[in-house]
């Protein structure tokens, strides 16, 4: 395999086409659990190599799920049940949102993310200066790049959202889960809405986005769509919709990025509670230790990864390398706090349903993760407690 001292030495042109397979054969090699590798690779050469989530077309994912039936109807899970109840209750509807107000993404009074998002000096070290206008344009991209990611996230659990409730063999459950499916239209509903209305702007699915859900809509195991989507995808998304929440200037999208957050606060809840007696009731060591890695990889693909190349292909190809932009990212303040926050939430709700066991906690120590798994989690905070703790900071 290519190693970075090569790539270091290749002339920029042929480096920028040959940077990101290397980056994928090395991500992919990465992975020490081979029950890992077999159920993520070939998402992986989807994502990655072919970027099926890129070619201007509709992508078709084969789902082998199986659909679970009860006819005699139980009401076996009280605390589903509750939350059933209290989606129910607080259902809204897009079109209330306050869709009148004018936005323009660039202007300085009313940012969509802070001027000090992004590190301009860092860029300027490195011999690219933009002008003040520049520096609204790139910041408004990353927004938009942001809120298109998603979206597009959005997407794949509304679908995800429609199979668990599907599969899974608690029948309060599936009640719930036709309110999350109702939920997660909505909010593909309101961020498109928001880009195309707002920002005129949409950018491509992230491939390692893409990799993550190819991966849970086609694994047939649901506890595996749901580690995927509730707990990783989720509670990722809810620390990055607090973050922006906390973050912008822009009251049109603080106002959808609240209604968003209580919906959400109640996926990720119903995530911990379907799974927690799961994996440690129903599951053998060598299962939940496979559930475990395939968390822990998840995590680093969005701690590393996640890196708004997209932005960089459109902005900055020509004059940086793919990984001189993932350090320019990585140390952003902006970027920071994201990453910050998303393992806030995250973290504790992997320790609440058993996937922190003192093997794989290394692994999070060295990924700088560990820091964060004393948190509440998911089942003792509610959106309103969490929009409050966001308000107060
Ligand atoms: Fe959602
Ligand atoms: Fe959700």
């Amino acid at each position: 395999m290519l190693s970075d001292k090569v790539l270091d030495n290749l002339p920029h042109e042929i480096r920028r086409r040959i940077e990101p397979y290397v980056e994928a054969v090395q991500l992919m090699t990465a992975t020490k659990n081979p029950k890992v590798l077999k159920s993520m690779g070939p998402s992986g050469v989807r994502g990655l190599i072919l970027q099926r989530g890129k070619q201007g077309v509709p992508t078709k994912m084969p789902s082998n799920h199986e659909v679970y039936f009860d006819w005699t109807y139980p009401n076996d899970q009280p605390e589903m049940r509750e939350l059933y109840t209290r989606a129910k209750e607080q259902q809204w509807n897009g079109d209330d949102l306050p869709w009148h107000i004018d936005v323009d993404p660039e202007n300085p009074e009313k940012p969509i993310i802070p001027r000090h998002f992004m590190d301009y000096d860092a860029l300027r070290g490195r011999g690219i200066k933009l002008t003040d206008l520049e520096e609204r344009r790139l910041n408004s991209s990353v927004a938009a790049w942001m809120l298109s990611q998603f979206l597009h996230g959005e997407q794949g659990a509304l679908f995800a959202a429609a199979q668990v409730t599907e599969a899974v063999q608690f029948f309060d459950g599936k009640l719930y889960g036709a309110t999350q499916v109702v939920d997660e239209g909505r909010h593909v509903e309101v961020f498109h809405r928001y880009l195309d209305s707002k920002m005129n702007k949409l950018y491509q699915i992230n491939d390692n986005l893409f990799v993550i859900i190819d991966a849970l809509i086609q694994d047939s195991r649901w506890d595996v769509k749901f580690l995927g989507m509730q707990i990783m995808v989720e509670g990722l998304a809810l620390g990055a919709f607090g973050t922006l929440y906390q973050m912008t200037g822009e009251p049109m999208l603080k106002q959808l990025l609240k209604m968003v957050i209580q919906d959400e606060a109640r996926h990720v809840h119903y995530g911990v509670i379907a799974l927690r007696d799961h994996f440690r009731q129903e599951l053998t060591d060598r299962e939940r230790r496979e559930r475990e890695d395939w968390a822990f990889e998840v995590a680093l693909l969005m701690r590393n990864r996640f890196l708004s190349f997209e932005v960089y292909e459109e902005w900055f190809e020509h004059k940086l390398t793919r990984k001189e932009w993932a350090q320019f990212v990585t140390d952003s303040p902006g970027f920071a706090i994201f990453r910050q926050v998303m393992f806030k939430r995250l973290v504790p709700n992997l320790r609440e349903i058993g996937l922190l066991s003192d093997r794989i906690r290394p692994h999070y120590e060295r990924a700088g993760l560990m820091q964060y798994a004393g948190g509440a989690s998911a089942t003792q905070l509610s959106g309103d407690q969490m929009l409050a703790e966001l308000d107060a900071a």
